[in-house]
């Protein structure tokens, strides 16, 4: 009998990218693969690239420098490329890239196990077609050897695409028109998933709550099986076993009544939002095409906090938008400030392909946005700080991930307000990972959180397992999976 064939994925982007590399490892086990521990132990290794900003794209140039010469050195090796660069060069990739073997778009995750066979037979292929039907949410389920990324957590897809259109992103052009997943298919995958284990849910949407809007609008929801969003929060947090929603990345435009409500009233909803702002100036979101101002974001959090006043609000930020003014910098500042945000993302713009605002005149100049770029993490820095002291003395449960970066007897996992919380394991304890653990928080870092296990209250279980990291089990690579 031949030998089972290995795959590696290496992911870099979004959790939309490291959820499709979860799909594309499942469709791989169903296929007969089993993971790799390390790419020299691979046979088939698949790149899922991101494209958002330029530094992205070019991680795959550099990784791609290197493995032609991985490739040359075992015959039968196959490297495919997948994701946002992948949709966005299509064939331009394959001709530049004489020894890739395959690429593909988002919309085409299931084509892998036959493109890898093709590759086998000497044939390259391409697939960036979009595919504007549900049927591309139906997948396998999870094959009974592939133990998904991470224990006790799953990502859920609701909903893909984007229709805004933001003049500096080039997700729309990428990731092609939005789409929602009919809620029973949904309901049913957390089902599934609940039934292997899974406490915590993060549905997945590039902007997950416009969930349904377009079935909505046009009178269509019920034929096309959509609900509000609210609705499907709700619909889900009834599936026993499932302790934790989260959602990602919703838009500010999309909050209505009911979403807001749904923060005070389920339970299970977590006190955490990542909530992109971009800027705080409102001639700088009017040029982005945001379509909310400065104070109705204000508002916004307001509101969610009045229903939910332990919220933890994180956010995304950009320096240096073309035409972006020291006046302008300034609005951006006052306005992290002002929402007093746990922690954010920031990044200096980066001009991108088919993007409106590639054409922008006005750039600032490079030091400039470096410069603003410092000055904002250092603010953000104090913010988080803050934050995490203001923990201190309280109580709180995670979801325990496993072995913590801290080293050996050292565990970590998340509070519902998406912090890292990290943790000593005594020898008699308790917390594996994918369960919860009850700790008190006793001390403050700029990172994270320490706490103390609190063994009479956390499920009895067998500590050791807790050394196992199970992160890097399931050959998607999720180490490389945070893009810069
Ligand atoms: N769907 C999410 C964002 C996805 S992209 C939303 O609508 O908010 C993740 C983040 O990358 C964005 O929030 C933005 O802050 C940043 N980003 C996107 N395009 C960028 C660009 N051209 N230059 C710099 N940062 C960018
Ligand atoms: Fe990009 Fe804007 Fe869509 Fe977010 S909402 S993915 S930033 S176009
Ligand atoms: Fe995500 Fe990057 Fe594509 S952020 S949607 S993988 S461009």
């Amino acid at each position: 009998m031949s030998r089972t064939p290995r795959f590696l994925i290496r992911t870099y982007g979004c959790q939309m990218n490291v959820h499709d590399s979860e799909k594309v490892a499942n469709l791989l086990h169903h296929a007969g693969y089993r993971a790799a521990a390390e790419v020299d132990a691979a046979d088939l290794l698949i790149i899922n690239t991101c494209s958002i900003r330029e530094k992205a794209e070019h991680r795959l140039y550099s990784d791609l420098g290197v493995l032609r010469s991985w490739k040359a050195l075992r015959p039968g090796r196959v490297l495919g490329v997948a994701g946002c660069v992948a949709q966005q060069e299509g064939d331009a990739l394959l001709r530049r890239f004489p020894f890739v073997d395959f690429a593909f778009g988002p919309h085409n995750l299931r084509l892998v196990p036959e493109m890898a066979s093709a590759a086998a037979e000497g044939r390259r292929t391409l697939h960036t077609s979009e595919l504007a039907d549900v049927a591309r949410f139906d997948l396998p389920e999870r094959h009974p050897d592939y133990q998904g990324a991470s224990p006790g957590r799953a990502y859920l897809t609701v909903m893909e695409g984007c229709d805004m259109f933001c003049a500096f992103c080039v997700v729309p052009h990428t990731r092609g028109r939005e789409i929602s997943r009919p809620a029973d298919g949904i309901v049913a995958e957390a089902r599934a998933l609940a039934a292997r284990g899974v406490r915590e849910l993060t549905l997945l949407g590039q902007t997950v709550n416009a969930y349904g809007r377009h079935d909505l609008r046009r009178g269509h929801g019920e034929a096309a099986g959509t609900l509000a969003f609210a609705e499907l929060l709700q619909r889900l947090a009834e599936v026993p076993g499932i302790q934790r929603i989260r959602y990602t990345s919703p838009h500010p435009l999309f909050y209505d009544e009911a979403l807001i409500r749904a923060h005070a009233e389920i339970e299970s909803l977590c006190p955490h939002v990542h909530l992109p702002v971009q800027s705080g100036s409102d001639a700088v979101l009017e040029r982005m095409r945001r379509r909310y101002r400065a104070d109705d974001y204000r508002r916004l959090v307001e509101r969610l906090r009045a229903a939910r006043p332990d919220l933890a609000i994180t956010t995304d930020l950009i320096v240096g938008f073309p035409g972006e003014s020291d006046a302008d910098f300034r609005d951006t500042l006052a306005l992290v400030r002002d929402v007093g945000f746990v922690d954010s993302f920031s990044f200096k713009y980066s001009p991108r392909p088919n993007t409106r605002a590639a054409d922008f005149p006005d750039a600032v100049e490079a030091r400039e946005a470096q410069a603003r770029l410092e000055q904002l993490q250092d603010l953000q820095r104090a913010l988080t700080l803050a934050y995490h002291r203001s923990r201190v003395g309280q109580t709180c449960e995670v979801l325990v991930e496993g072995a913590s970066r801290h080293g050996a007897g050292q565990a970590s996992g998340r509070d519902p307000h998406h912090r890292v919380v990290n943790f000593a394991l005594p020898r008699e304890s308790a917390a594996r990972p994918g369960e919860l653990a009850r700790l008190s928080i006793v001390e403050a870092t700029p990172h994270s959180l320490i706490g103390e296990l609190d063994v009479a209250e956390s499920v009895p279980e067998v500590c050791s397992a807790v050394k196992r990291d199970a992160r890097t089990a399931d050959g998607t690579g999720r180490s490389a999976a945070v893009e810069g």
